[in-house]
């Protein structure tokens, strides 16, 4: 079928809906299932049960659709078809924990391009949608960030990986930044962090190591709703280095973090 990127962006927050209170029912009591790259880095019973969930509903409505998935990786769809790529639970070691901050991410791209996206988050009640050109929602209601603070009234949210060199450097990175900004927030979903800027929760963000599926749906409502996410020098956000913040404040935080280093993992 044609891809309308508004019907793409109902069924991405309809299946996210339906995947988030799958989640939130089975919360509770829940443990660690597997590991991945470290032992902190943890799959729950519910990250895979949930994208399996997600990819049977989208192929359900779009059969030869492509699937990314943070558990199940890469499925091949046929070709010009859309490709989703999905977060079950991005935050899932606040999961692991019982906290509130987590959310299912859908995006929708197309030729490569992401034009539509959910973020929902049932614990904090909030619903995230954004269309390519037709702007950004949270909860319904148009997103539109305020003008940038300069950075040292700026807070900014951050996250780190988990590779315990990596993360060696993050705080070299952090131990710079710390001085020259209002605070940081180190909230647990890149997803919800990165939306939630357009709400004025935080003024930046910026994260070395993101996947895809952490910040496709999310880049599409942030940049919708006015902000620019962009790695260095104008690069697409990547695992390099991804930097989300209003026009001004995302280049003063750019202009950090370049000679930082922040893009690599520090001197080998
Ligand atoms: C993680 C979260 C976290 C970020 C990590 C991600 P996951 O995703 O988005 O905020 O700092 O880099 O891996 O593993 O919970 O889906």
């Amino acid at each position: 079928p044609a891809a309308d990127p508004r019907a793409l962006a109902e069924l991405a927050e309809r299946t996210a809906a339906e995947a988030g209170r799958v989640a939130a029912e089975g919360q509770e009591g829940i443990g660690v299932l597997d590991t991945k790259s470290t032992p902190t880095d943890v799959v729950t019973e519910m990250d895979r049960r949930v994208e399996e969930l997600v990819r049977k509903r989208l192929l359900e409505v779009r059969p030869g659709d492509a699937v990314l998935g943070e558990e199940g990786g890469e499925e091949a769809g046929s070709a010009g078809g859309v490709r989703w790529i999905v977060d079950p639970i991005d935050g899932t070691v606040n999961y692991l924990y019982g906290r509130e901050e987590w959310a299912v991410s859908i995006a929708a791209e197309v030729d490569g391009e992401v034009v539509a996206g959910a973020v929902v988050a049932p614990r904090l009640g909030d619903t995230y949608t954004a269309v390519l050109g037709a702007g950004a929602f949270c909860n319904g209601a148009p997103l539109r960030a305020g003008p940038a603070p300069a950075p040292e009234l700026a807070l900014v949210a951050t996250g780190f990986g988990y590779d315990p060199r990596r993360r060696a450097h993050q705080a070299e990175v952090l131990r710079s930044v710390l001085p020259r900004v209002r605070d940081i927030r180190r909230g647990g979903s890149a997803a919800i962090d990165i939306c939630s800027l357009a709400r004025g929760r935080a003024d930046a963000y910026y994260e070395r190591g993101l996947n895809p599926w952490d910040w496709a749906a999310a880049c599409l409502v942030a940049r919708e709703a006015g902000l620019r996410v962009e790695g260095l020098h104008g690069a697409p956000p990547s695992s390099d280095l991804t930097i989300a913040a209003g026009p001004g404040l995302f280049e003063s935080l750019h202009a950090m973090l370049e000679p930082l280093g922040a893009d690599t993992d520090g001197p080998a």
